[in-house]
């Protein structure tokens, strides 16, 4: 294999701010990079690159961390194109439609499953996303969440255990019985498939968990050894951002409807991150992941990303690809949209789609690109970064296979 330096780069973004500009985003214009084991193992200016056994020249492109898609439910089968057009014509989203893609996802084989799966993941690739968590949440039962996480894991590391998705309709007059299935044997089956756990929480509604529920299952994947993160405030404010933050979720998603003590918890949340002059957590906080495909793609108001930085919330963007509320997988629409729509700055919305998803994932080896971070390299193809956002809709980033 040897050493690879790529160069003819026109504008390289390092989410390190000890390079380049000094901004968060590290800008560094002409530079190049060096990739070896496929680590990085050098940046800078392409006058002072050092010699490699191999060489890849971008002619002008520029290069960006690979993105990180914090969010994503992509173990499904099934099709609900027709409860989109519904929803174009006024109805409301509920989370209803999850029982539909469950008997899908059910009824497929396995590989079926697997291979819908890295459909999505090289989807995503194509389009400059290098890392992506991958949810269950449409199996239900032990047999098919177990599925679900077995088959995720042959894509990604980043597997999450969602069995508290929604209350299977089989089990609506029994919910009990379902907390007691999803805290007792169905997550002793998971856990060994699964880095993270995962709950819909809303105030009480049929679909989802409500703040004492989703305390019950978030405490009982913490005890059998897994990580947290919460689907919290996505249909009405509720108890999942402060139960995020109190019990130490690394990421909290959605985030879209919010009361003041919400937005101090957030605050906090990202205080505890503690990051330090290069970006890198020392603590153990909280992120904020707003999911903007989603109020797309269900025509809702979308998070007030403005009133979250404000407070001092650190914000990850992720796409919530699934085959209900959103069924996109591209970040550059993400980043687009939170630059159309929430006002965020490109730069802004760049590191959150990045160092902010990395964060989001309590990795510090992706998101940024300095020396010892894996060599997820994206390419846009454009003088400058900016046009993530200034072009929406046109296909210029892309993953670099070395
Ligand atoms: O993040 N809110 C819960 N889960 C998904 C939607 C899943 C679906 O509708 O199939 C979400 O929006
Ligand atoms: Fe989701």
């Amino acid at each position: 294999m040897g050493s690879t330096l790529v160069t003819g780069i026109a504008e390289l973004v390092t989410n390190d701010p000890t390079t380049g500009d000094g901004s968060p985003l590290g800008l560094i214009t002409k530079a190049a990079v060096v990739v070896a084991e496929g680590r990085i193992a050098w940046v800078g200016s392409a006058a002072a690159a050092p010699a490699t056994d191999h060489r890849t020249d971008l002619g002008g492109q520029s290069v960006v961390p690979g993105f990180v898609d914090s969010h994503a439910h992509l173990m499904f089968a099934g099709d609900r194109s027709a409860e989109f057009a519904a929803r174009m014509a006024g109805q409301p989203y509920t989370g209803g439609g999850i029982a539909t893609t469950v008997a899908a996802t059910r009824a497929a084989t396995d590989q079926e499953l697997l291979a819908h799966l890295r459909l999505l993941v090289a989807e995503m690739r194509a389009q400059g996303t290098t890392t992506v968590e991958v949810k269950s949440g449409y199996g239900l039962d032990v047999e098919h969440e177990v599925r679900s996480l077995r088959l995720a894991g042959q894509v990604t590391e980043e597997t999450t255990f969602l069995g508290a998705h929604v209350v299977p309709a089989d089990f609506a007059d029994r919910r009990d019985e379902y907390l007691a299935l999803v805290t007792g044997e169905m997550l002793t089956a998971c856990a060994p498939y699964a880095r993270w756990a995962d709950v819909f929480c809303e105030p009480a509604s049929a679909h989802s968990f409500d703040g004492a529920e989703s305390r019950a299952v978030l405490t009982a994947a913490a005890a059998a050894g897994l990580e947290l993160r919460v689907h919290g405030n996505q249909l009405s404010a509720g108890p999942g951002v402060q139960l995020a933050v109190e019990l130490g979720a690394a990421s909290v998603d959605h985030c879209t409807y919010l009361t003041d003590p919400d937005v101090d918890a957030l605050a906090a949340g990202g205080k505890a991150l503690a990051l330090d002059a290069a970006g890198t957590a020392t603590g153990r906080g909280t992120v904020a992941t707003l999911l903007p495909g989603v109020e797309f793609s269900t025509r809702s108001p979308y998070p007030d990303a403005r009133r979250l930085l404000g407070a001092g919330a650190v914000l990850a963007l992720a796409t919530d690809c699934n085959p209900g509320s959103c069924f996109t997988s591209s970040m550059p629409l993400m980043i687009a949209l939170a630059v159309r729509e929430m006002r965020m700055t490109p730069a802004e919305a760049l590191w959150a789609a990045t160092a902010g998803g990395a964060l989001a994932l309590r990795r510090t080896d992706i998101g940024r690109l300095t020396v010892g971070d894996r060599a997820d390299l994206t390419v846009i193809d454009a003088p400058s970064y900016l046009h993530l956002a200034y072009r929406p809709g046109v296909p210029l980033a892309h993953a670099l296979d070395l």
